[in-house]
């Protein structure tokens, strides 16, 4: 049986790529996390008892512990997920971001070329290692125009700036020393299970709560989002017939303002829990969740527009993205309703405080 070694598996989009990947293939996954505020066990609730999964506690930059599971697993692929993630974490301390996100990668790079090497012809053939980026590596956009693969990198932010790292790192280790590693680049996600830091959980959370829901400089900033099943779907079809060396842009070719993805959910929230009939709601005198929504200072360095085109992969692999916005929404408000304890145990980690003023 064919194993899949998954950084960062017990994160948001890591988790849903380890259930995605225990659905479609027969292979078993083991998944490597150390579990930051932002990973959970809770988030493998379903699939912690399969026989088809191994999950190690472990920091991908801990060199010994990489050796040692690499040479348990014998992995077939390697998919790294484990990340810092938070842009506004990133303004208050790049730090943390710059030791998983370039240290991480480099040293499960040399995990991986380590094992490569060991592995006879046909199986170092099949070896894929899967870097996970994200279309913020290009930087902003204005008005018009969508990045492409080829585009030269200009990240504004520390996350940024330490994902391009990362992205360089597994070219170079393709280029030097033949490693068969492939990036892709994806949009902003989103569906169940997100940490309550970023913009949808936290949004509907607070509306649900009637409390403020705080939207960064005029809400104009322009995000292309893509639902978190549809960014799996192409990333095992990436590492079933990508090419090694490539990059690869996912996008949802779903654009909208802040604002308006704000007042979506407002308005998905108002028909499964009426503001009318939200206690929360009716003490402040509200019967509607857009109401809650204030102007806040903006983000240092808060990229205008992004958008990505992804021709290559659908025209390379046949890849569409399915679940539309209305409903892939609809979906995600009724999970975080419905998954109370979960909520509760992110917020043991995070409190929903405002970060990355710089200040
Ligand atoms: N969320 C998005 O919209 C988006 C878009 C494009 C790309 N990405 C990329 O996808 C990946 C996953 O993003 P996410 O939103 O699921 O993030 P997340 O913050 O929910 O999950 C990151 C996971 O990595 C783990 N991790 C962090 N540092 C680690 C370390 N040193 N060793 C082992 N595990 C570690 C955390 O415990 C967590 O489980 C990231 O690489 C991110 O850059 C995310």
């Amino acid at each position: 049986m064919t194993t899949i070694l998954v950084c960062g598996g017990a994160g948001f989009i890591g988790s849903q790529m380890v259930r995605h990947l225990l659905d479609e293939t027969g292979g078993r996954v083991a998944v490597v996390d150390r579990l930051t505020y932002a990973g959970s066990r809770d988030n493998l609730v379903e699939v912690m008892d399969s026989p088809r999964l191994a999950f190690y506690p472990e920091d991908i930059t801990d060199r010994p512990a990489m050796t040692a599971i690499f040479a348990r697993e014998r992995p077939r692929w390697v998919v790294n997920f484990a990340a810092e993630t938070h842009v506004d974490r990133s303004i208050d301390d790049a730090s943390p971001f710059i030791h998983a996100n370039v240290t991480g990668v480099q040293t499960l790079l040399d995990a991986s070329l380590t094992h490569w090497r060991t592995l006879p012809e046909e199986e170092r053939e099949a070896f894929r290692f899967l870097q996970i980026s994200t279309d913020e590596v290009y930087g902003a956009l204005g008005e018009s125009g969508e990045f492409r693969e080829s585009d030269p990198l200009a990240p504004n932010s520390p996350y940024a700036a330490s994902k391009a790292a990362g992205d360089l790192l597994a070219r170079a280790w393709r280029q030097t020393h033949g490693l068969p590693t492939l990036v892709t680049r994806c949009s902003n996600n989103y569906g169940p299970r997100q940490f309550p830091e970023k913009l949808i959980p936290l949004m509907l959370l607070n509306a649900r709560e009637g409390r403020p829901l705080p939207v960064y400089g005029d809400g104009g900033n322009v995000r292309d989002w893509i639902h978190v099943a549809d960014h799996c779907a192409a990333l095992l079809q990436v590492l079933e017939r990508g090419q090694p060396g490539e990059i690869y842009n996912i996008g949802g070719n779903c654009e909208h303002t802040n604002l308006h993805l704000v007042q979506s959910l407002c308005a998905i929230l108002q028909e499964l829990l009426p503001a009318g009939e939200n206690p929360r709601l009716r003490e402040q005198g509200l019967d509607d969740y857009r109401s809650l929504i204030r102007f806040v200072p903006d983000r240092p360095g808060h990229d205008r527009r992004y958008a990505v085109n992804s021709d290559k992969l659908q025209q390379a692999l046949g890849w569409r993205p399915r679940v539309p916005l209305a409903e892939g929404l609809a979906q995600t408000v009724r999970w975080y309703l419905e998954n109370e304890a979960w909520r509760l145990a992110a917020e043991s980690r995070y409190r929903r405080e405002r970060l990355g003023l710089a200040m």
